[in-house]
C-alpha cells in the first residue's frame, strides 16, 4: 500500500464548558494567570452523563455516517486513552457494539495506554498494519478519547475532554513520511496515576514541563539526524510548513516552538537571521540543564521565534485553547485545527507533529498533505468536522457548576449501582450518553 495515512477525521467534545477568565475570578488568582499565563481560553468537560466511552461511541458513529463508511469495511480498531474505567475490559470492546450490529466481529486491535501518548501508539499500530503483510485491504480506525480532570489546585485549569476518530488507509490526503521520525523514551515520575481509586493524576508540574522540553529536544535531534541521513542535507524549521505539538496548555506550545528555534541556532547558527543570532548568542554556552532553567533564554527565544510561531504554529492552536488538554486527543485536536484553518492551501505541505506522554514516551514524526478526492479531501474533512459550529453551540457553565460536577464525578468514579440524571438537554442529536451502572458495574448507554 502506498501513501498510507489519514483518510478522514471527526472530533467530538462535550458541550459543557467553563471560561478560563471566569475560573480565574472564581479561584481568586491574579487576572491573566490562566488566559495569558497558561494561554487558555475555555475548557470543555464531561458532565455526569458523559465519559470516554460515550464520547468514543459518538465520534466513531459520526465518522462512519458522515463519510458513508460501511462498518464491515473496518478491519482494525485501535484506541488510545489514559482514562481508566476498567483495568481489563478495553474501550475498544465497547465500540464493538457499533460493528457487531452489522455482523462485523473480525476487527483486530485493543487499547494503548501511556499518558497522552496512547493515541500515537494506536495511530502507528494502524498505519503499520496497513503497510504490512497482514493487511486485508480494509480500513484501520484510530480513536483517541480522554477526560482530563485534576484535583483542586494550579493544574485544574489545564483539564479538558474530547474524542477524535481517524480513518486509516492507502492513498491518503495526509500520508506518513515513515522514515522521518525520532523518539525519546525514559523513566520519569512527572505525571502518573498510581491511585486507582481516583481519576486524578499525581503531577509534578515543573518536572513535567522540563521532561516535555527535554523529550522535545531529543526527538528533534533524532529526526534531524534521520533527515540528514536520508536527504543528505540539514533539517531546519524552514523544511516544514507547520509544527503541531501535544498541547497541555498553549504556553507550553509557545515555549516548545521557541526551543526548536534555539535548537536550530545551536546546530547551525546560519539557519536563523542576524537579529536572532545576536539575541541567542549569550545562551550558546549554557549546559543542557542550565538552558531548561534559564528564564532569560525562554524570553529571548520566544521573542525571536514569534514571527515563525505565528506562521507555522498559531493555526494549530484553536481547539486546544478552546477545549483544553484532551490528553491522547490533544495533539490530534491541534492537527484538526490546522485542517480547519488551512484546508484549501495545505496540498504539498509537510507538517511535523510532536507527541508526548508523561512517564515518559515521546515521538516526533512527519506527515505530508496531498489533494484528496471526494469524501477524503481536505476540504471535506474540514466541512465534516464543523469545528466552528461545534465550538459555537457549546453551553457555558458557571465555575461553581463545574466544581459541583467534579465533586459528583469523584463519587461516581469506580462506583456501581447508580442511574444518571439521563439529562440529554445539552447534547446534540446522535450523541451517546451514560444512563446507568448496575450492581455488576456494567455500563449502559443511550443515544439522543
Ligand atoms: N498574568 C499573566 N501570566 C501569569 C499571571 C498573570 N496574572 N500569573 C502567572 N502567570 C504566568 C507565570 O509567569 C507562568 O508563565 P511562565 O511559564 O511563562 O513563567 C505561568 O503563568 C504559569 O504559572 P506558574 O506559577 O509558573 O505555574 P502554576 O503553579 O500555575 O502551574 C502548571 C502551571 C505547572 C502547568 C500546572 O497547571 C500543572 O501542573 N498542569 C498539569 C501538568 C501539565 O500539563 N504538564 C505538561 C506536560 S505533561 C501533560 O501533558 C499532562
Amino acid at each position: 500500500a502506498k501513501n498510507v495515512g489519514i483518510l478522514a477525521i471527526d472530533i467530538y467534545f462535550p458541550p459543557a464548558c467553563a471560561q478560563q477568565a471566569a475560573l480565574e475570578t472564581h479561584d481568586g488568582v491574579s487576572k491573566g494567570k490562566y488566559t495569558i499565563g497558561l494561554g487558555q481560553d475555555c475548557m470543555s468537560f464531561c458532565t455526569e452523563v458523559e465519559d470516554v466511552i460515550s464520547m468514543s461511541l459518538t465520534v466513531v458513529t459520526s465518522l462512519l455516517e458522515k463519510y458513508e463508511i460501511d462498518p464491515k469495511q473496518i478491519g482494525r480498531l485501535e484506541v488510545g486513552s489514559e482514562t481508566v474505567i476498567d483495568k481489563s475490559k478495553s474501550i475498544k470492546t465497547f465500540l464493538m457494539q457499533i460493528f457487531e450490529k452489522y455482523g462485523n466481529t473480525d476487527i483486530e486491535g485493543v487499547d494503548s495506554t501511556n499518558a497522552c501518548y496512547g493515541g500515537t501508539a494506536a495511530l502507528f499500530n494502524c498505519v503499520n498494519w496497513v503497510e504490512s503483510n497482514s493487511w486485508d485491504g480494509r480500513y484501520g480506525l484510530v480513536v483517541c478519547t480522554d477526560s482530563a480532570v485534576y484535583a483542586e489546585g494550579p493544574a485544574r485549569p489545564t483539564g479538558g475532554a474530547a474524542a477524535i476518530a481517524m480513518l486509516i488507509g492507502p492513498d491518503a490526503p495526509i500520508s506518513f513520511e515513515s522514515k522521518l521520525r525520532g523518539s525519546h523514551m525514559s523513566h520519569a515520575y512527572d505525571f502518573y496515576k498510581p491511585n486507582l481509586a481516583s481519576e486524578y493524576p499525581v503531577v509534578d508540574g515543573k518536572l513535567s514541563q522540563t521532561c516535555y522540553l527535554m523529550a522535545l529536544d531529543s526527538c528533534y535531534k533524532h529526526l534531524c539526524h534521520k533527515y540528514e541521513k536520508f536527504e543528505g542535507k540539514q533539517f531546519s524549521l524552514s523544511d516544514a510548513e507547520y509544527f503541531v505539538f501535544h498541547s497541555p496548555y498553549n504556553k507550553l506550545v509557545q515555549k516548545s516552538f521557541a526551543r526548536l528555534f534555539f535548537d536550530d541556532f545551536l546546530r547551525n547558527a546560519s539557519s536563523v537571521d542576524e537579529v536572532a543570532r545576536e539575541k541567542l548568542g549569550p545562551f550558546a554556552t549554557l549546559s543542557g540543564d542550565e538552558s531548561y532553567q534559564s528564564r532569560d533564554l525562554e524570553k529571548a527565544s520566544q521573542q525571536v521565534a514569534k514571527p515563525l510561531y505565528d506562521e507555522k504554529v498559531q493555526p494549530t492552536t484553536l481547539i486546544p485553547k478552546q477545549v483544553g488538554n484532551m490528553y491522547t486527543a490533544s495533539l490530534y485536536a491541534a492537527f484538526a485545527s490546522l485542517i480547519h484553518n488551512k484546508h484549501s492551501t495545505l496540498a504539498g505541505n509537510r507538517v511535523i507533529l510532536f507527541s508526548y506522554g508523561s512517564g515518559l514516551t515521546a515521538t516526533m514524526f512527519s506527515l505530508r498533505f496531498q489533494d484528496g478526492e471526494g469524501p477524503f479531501s481536505l476540504s471535506n474533512i474540514a466541512r465534516v468536522m464543523n469545528v466552528d459550529g461545534k465550538l459555537k453551540s457549546r453551553h457555558e457553565v458557571h465555575p461553581e457548576e463545574f466544581i459541583e460536577t467534579l465533586k459528583l464525578m469523584e463519587h461516581r468514579y469506580g462506583a456501581k449501582e447508580f442511574v444518571t440524571s439521563k439529562n440529554d438537554s445539552l447534547l446534540s442529536p446522535g450523541t451517546f450518553y451514560l444512563t446507568e451502572v448496575d450492581s455488576m458495574y456494567r455500563r449502559f448507554y443511550a443515544t439522543k
